[in-house]
């Protein structure tokens, strides 16, 4: 990494190379989606090295109940959106379910339009083995891939729900070859979501190229959280059994909202200082 440290103070553009190389160096990093120039701002410069669009936003921005609405051009909306925001990370957009399934004609044109309109600098295909041609079409396209393996939510309605992946010894062994193709075809790095701690360690050994867990225990070389559960924002009732709240920004919400509406009632809000000249 020529010395160049995660949360170092020294400005630096993270490329999909960089990320690659954190493999060899050993550090392990945290990566968070964002959906919007605020959020992908504040992640940024808290030297997040990768910032996921992530189709999540189905749910937790859109109302969505799960990713398969999400569209293209919302997806590139929010990317675009989050890029304004983004000035050290690598902004990664995720390719919504149909943008790349039914050819690779398609995934290629549906991937450049998030490095052409969306400003990303890389997509994540959900997905094994059998997107390898896609991955390998895009990389010599020069589109960084991100890989997608274990629960991919985009297949729920074939997996069954939102089920822990690799419960058995054919499924495990099914998940490294998996991942083993999705590195031989040239993406950067692979998120592994979903499996039990001992499947994700060893996809990552597996691999040369570096595992960002959701939800695959702590021996990925990276971890990811959704916006949401990271900070408390997701209710309770819906937060995964993965995810840990580092804040309570929906009870902080609250709070503000009442005590906006307590000021705004009694008088207290606005006073003098908040007016242009005298009150009289
Ligand atoms: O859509 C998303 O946010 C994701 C992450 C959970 C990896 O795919």
């Amino acid at each position: 990494m020529n010395g160049e440290r995660i949360h170092g103070a020294k400005a630096m553009k993270w490329t999909a190379e960089k990320i690659r190389g954190l493999k060899k160096s050993g550090e392990r990093f945290a990566c968070l989606t964002a959906y919007d120039a605020g959020t992908a701002r504040l992640a940024d410069e808290a030297g997040i090295p990768l910032i996921l669009v992530g189709d999540s936003l189905g749910m937790t921005v859109l109302g969505y109940e799960t990713t398969l609405p999400v569209t293209m051009d919302q997806m590139i909306h929010h990317t675009a959106a989050a890029a304004r925001g983004v000035r050290s990370a690598l902004l990664v957009g995720d390719m919504p379910f149909m943008s790349f399934q039914v050819s690779v004609e398609q995934g290629l044109t549906n991937a450049g339009r998030f490095l052409k309109e969306g400003g990303a600098d890389a997509v994540k295909i959900e997905g094994g083995a059998f997107r390898s041609e896609l991955i390998a079409a895009l990389v010599a396209n020069g589109i960084p891939v991100l890989g997608h393996v274990g629960l991919t939510p985009q297949s729920i309605r074939e997996m069954g729900g939102y089920r822990v992946q690799g419960k058995t010894p054919e499924a495990i062994e099914r998940l490294i070859a998996d991942a083993r193709a999705i590195a031989a075809a040239g993406a950067f790095a692979l998120v592994v979501e979903c499996v039990p701690p001992q499947v994700g360690k060893a996809i990552t050994q597996a691999v040369e190229i570096p595992t960002i867990g959701i939800g695959a225990g702590p021996n990925c070389d990276g971890q990811i959280l959704v916006w949401h559960d990271c900070l408390g924002l997701t209710p309770a009732e819906r937060l995964p059994k993965f995810a840990r709240r580092f804040a309570d920004l929906e009870g902080e919400i609250r709070r503000a909202l009442g005590a906006y509406q307590e000021a705004v009632r009694s008088g207290a809000f606005p006073d003098i200082t908040h007016c242009y000249g005298n009150l009289t």
